[in-house]
């Protein structure tokens, strides 16, 4: 008979699943002080969570299976977490259960430069692994902007993006195959090593971004690719932010593909323009940070060329930086930004919705209508190259914080309205999964909770996340 699914539970649960554990795991490995509890129940949203009965830090995958056996058998939720950099809510226990530590799984196990494939625990910070596959002359393109802290295991959990996914792609891009723990506590390998393979359904990928729901990643499997040999930074100052689309789109018609196209919209560009962080050209209404890789003498004719197209196109100024602390410095406007306007209002949440690449000017636009029309701040920066918009939400009291909800879901209509979607890199978490019915079917929600179901059948792994509560839009 199957074990029934888990609601919450109740202490006396909790006391007899955590006894258990401690019979089956070294002492140490279960923390149940308050302050270790405390450090491990957010991530960096606003999402609320509820304390941790414990922090559980298994060493090895046979520890890890063992607990999950005595989660499942006890009904236990589970929450993975890595370096808690998440911006949904995805690794926030919203439930009484266990949070699994995996920031000390740091071991990079191997890089084979034939191969050109690396394997890695979940823990590695995602900075480590690009300096040391840099250093075998080989590139891991994914760069969420988190990469000094951020984990492997988080990015896959999330299928992390970044600036250079304009060229490069996301996570899943570039994970062939993944060591997993299941709900019950059984070990798979899913995928394979190879860059090519189709035995099988693709279950690499319907584990990459499933945000710790559907399995635990214990082991990655990487596919690397050349360093590019030179790269060459730009800022390019636009009089619109309607002329966004249109600079990408020069580009590509030049054949060249940046690695990165990093857009800053009007108003964050006033912040900048208020902290000199960068002399901003009277009349500038956006920024375009570019940055394009490849050999050294490719890179400067390209740069050269599009220099001159955007110019030619109505671009008040371009600004190049050819080495590292100009590159820095430019970066470093981009960088700053979420920073920045956190210090302007006590609450900031931000979505990162995804349009067609040519609508991101009409994006923008309705952006501030809904902004004027429910009297919230909404600075945008993001990923132009993607259609990737982080569109922030800016409050400081509860009057403020009632109108954010509909302005919310007023960007997320528009976004869905213009064949977008409605997360490019965050995941649902916690604080979006209640609108995924505003694009996703019924039918097709309920498919979903249906692959949960098979795989997690008694909801223990990471349960009120991704998939709508109950009573939410038609499901
Ligand atoms: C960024 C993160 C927020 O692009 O995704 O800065
Ligand atoms: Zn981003």
């Amino acid at each position: 008979m199957q074990a029934p699914a888990v609601s919450a539970s109740s202490p006396l649960v909790t006391d007899t699943a955590l006894a258990a554990l401690g019979r089956v795991l070294p002492s140490g490995a279960i923390r149940t002080d308050a302050d270790t509890r405390e450090a491990h129940a957010r991530d960096e949203s606003e999402a609320a969570p509820i304390l941790p009965d414990a922090v559980v830090r298994v060493g090895s995958t046979d520890e890890l299976c063992r607990t999950m056996q005595v989660a499942h058998r006890h009904g236990v939720p589970v929450v993975a977490r890595g370096a808690g950099t998440g911006r949904a809510g995805g690794a926030v226990p919203l439930r009484p259960g266990w949070v699994l530590a995996f920031d000390g799984w740091r071991d990079l196990e191997e890089i084979h430069v034939g191969d050109a494939v690396a394997v890695a625990r979940p823990g590695l910070v995602l900075g480590e692994l690009h300096r040391a596959v840099e250093a075998e002359g080989l590139f891991y393109p994914p760069d969420a902007n988190s990469w000094a802290s951020c984990t492997i295991g988080g990015n896959v959990a999330t299928n992390a993006g970044g600036p250079r996914a304009f060229k490069y792609g996301v996570t899943g891009h570039y994970v062939l195959g993944l060591e997993v723990v299941t709900a019950d506590g059984t070990r798979l390998n899913v995928g394979r090593r190879t860059k090519k393979g189709v035995t099988g359904y693709d279950l690499t990928s319907l584990l990459v971004g499933s945000e710790g729901t559907l399995a635990l990643t214990t082991r990655v499997t990487l596919h690397l690719v050349p360093k590019p040999e030179a790269v060459r930074t730009m800022v390019v100052f636009l009089a619109s932010e309607g002329a966004i689309a249109d600079a990408v789109g020069v580009s590509l018609r030049e054949r060249v593909v940046p690695r990165c196209v990093e857009l800053l919209d009007a108003i964050t560009l006033e912040v900048l323009r208020e902290h000199r962080v960068i002399d901003v050209p009277t009349g500038a209404r956006a920024l375009l940070l570019v940055e394009i890789d490849g050999d050294e003498e490719t890179v400067d004719r390209q740069l050269e060329r599009l220099g001159s197209r955007w110019l030619e196109s109505g671009a008040l100024e371009v600004l190049v930086a050819k080495h590292g602390a100009d590159r820095e410095r430019l970066w470093n406007v981009r960088r700053q930004m979420s920073r920045l306007l956190r210090e302007r209002a006590a609450h900031k949440l931000s979505e990162d919705v995804v349009v067609p690449r040519s609508r991101i000017g009409d994006l923008l636009a309705r952006a501030r209508v809904i902004s004027e029309r429910h009297r919230i701040r909404m600075p945008s920066y993001g990923h132009a190259g993607d259609g990737n918009l982080h569109v922030n939400f800016l409050w400081d009291d509860d009057e403020e914080r009632a109108r954010v909800g509909p302005a919310i879901d007023a960007l997320l209509e528009a976004v869905v309205g213009m064949r977008g979607t409605l997360t490019g890199e965050h995941g649902l978490g916690a604080l979006k999964r209640d609108h995924l019915p505003i694009e996703q079917a019924p039918a097709l929600i309920e498919l979903q909770r249906g692959l949960k179901a098979q795989l997690d059948p008694r909801g223990i792994l990471n349960p009120d996340k991704v998939l709508p509560g109950r009573g939410h839009g038609a499901c």
